[in-house]
């Protein structure tokens, strides 16, 4: 079945990716996100302890602003945890501010020895403090809590600068003058702390590249509908002089494109996550790449250290996020169609699921197997 190997695709790198880091390989090579996996973090949760009747409780916040919560963190964490011999209680507030405090309640309530949490709207900081106060150590999974022991993250900063840099790149090549350009914003929800970081790193790097700023930026959103409608109004301000497109994330970008198809217009869009539509808009011309943050990566980075907070340890890093938490960030990297097979090598992406009939050959000329 498509989704049971999906899931053990994933649970493969992710459980290589953990074999590296508790350091019974000597060798990196499993995978390319397994290996800068062991380059990034200390790379030793040898010293992980006795793990029986330990509980890890995470907290997802949505299913639909990205298809990584459900089909790549979610599996990942999972793995991960279990192959440290901690059970695992993983819950997913379905974008619910209300839901996401009662379900962290219960998970309380059942008993965690850490908890790892993605912000939702602000409803993080909550749990955070009462988990603490519990003398439950916090990690801020992906998205900033403010009060977390530790931020386990992208370079966030970095993802943005790859988005205006994919966006530049491709006006250059569509002759585009950019100082010139009518450019649109289309960002991520504002009370996701990533959400600024994603914005002014690309902002930063369009106008080094003599962008004089957005021609219109939309409220920002992580959904599609809001995306679609908000994207929608800025084209009909600028009477459809819309010359490329900063969107924050895959699904963002799809909406977008699906404004744009409709008025004929293929433009520069940017993207994040190489998510299942990111992947195939990108085959199709229509986005111009999209910004690959192998989860696994991130959830080797977090189990090793949710295991080190449990022990008592204190996390070894030199970074701290704007709140001033510690912060272990991943590096990003940019996919286009030509390096996209990575994504499949490393088990995020399948081909019967991707290079569906529409897609075949945009598939088979990206050389994707
Ligand atoms: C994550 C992105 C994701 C977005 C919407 C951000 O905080 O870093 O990977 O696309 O939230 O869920």
């Amino acid at each position: 079945m498509q989704m049971k190997s999906k899931i053990t695709g994933v649970v493969a790198v992710a459980a290589a990716a953990m074999v590296v880091l508790s350091g019974c390989s000597s060798s990196s090579d499993t995978a390319s996100s397994s290996t800068s996996a062991a380059a990034s973090g200390s790379a030793d949760a040898s010293g992980s302890g006795d793990a029986t009747g330990k509980r890890a409780c995470v907290m997802l916040p949505d299913a639909d602003s990205s298809s990584r919560w459900e089909n790549g963190d979610r599996p990942a964490l999972q793995a991960g945890f279990e192959e440290a011999g901690y059970e695992v209680d993983i819950q997913n507030a379905l974008n619910d501010t209300g839901k996401y405090a009662t379900l962290a309640d219960q998970q309380l309530t059942k008993g965690c020895d850490v908890m790892l949490l993605v912000d939702l709207n602000g409803a993080g900081v909550q749990v955070a403090t009462k988990a603490k106060a519990q003398g439950i150590p916090v990690i801020a999974y992906d998205r900033p809590i403010k009060g977390a022991d530790l931020y386990i993250s992208f370079d966030n900063f970095k993802v943005g600068e790859l988005q205006g840099q994919m966006i530049v790149d491709a006006m250059k090549a569509a002759g585009t003058d950019v100082a010139t350009a009518s450019i649109v914003y289309v960002g991520g929800d504002p009370t996701d702390g990533n959400a600024k970081q994603f914005h002014d790193g690309a902002d930063s790097v369009l106008k080094a590249a003599g962008s004089p700023g957005p021609a219109f930026e939309t409220p920002g959103a992580w959904d599609a509908t809001k995306s679609g409608v908000a994207f929608e109004q800025a084209y009909t301000a600028l009477a459809g002089k819309v010359d490329a497109v900063w969107a924050a994330n895959d699904i963002n970008a799809g909406a977008v494109i699906q404004v744009l198809d409709k008025n004929g217009l293929t433009i520069p869009v940017s993207g994040q996550d190489a998510s299942p539509i990111g992947l195939q808009n990108v085959l199709l011309g229509k986005q111009s790449g999209t910004v690959y943050k192998p989860f696994q990566l991130e959830a080797a980075s977090a189990v090793e250290q949710a295991i080190k907070l449990v022990n008592g340890e204190t996390p070894q890093t030199d970074q701290k996020d704007t709140t001033g938490v510690p912060f272990i960030p991943q590096t990003p990297t940019i996919v286009t169609t030509d390096n996209m097979q990575v994504v499949f090598d490393d088990g995020n992406a399948k081909v019967a699921e991707i290079c569906t009939a529409a897609i075949q050959a945009a598939c088979t000329a990206a050389g994707i197997k």
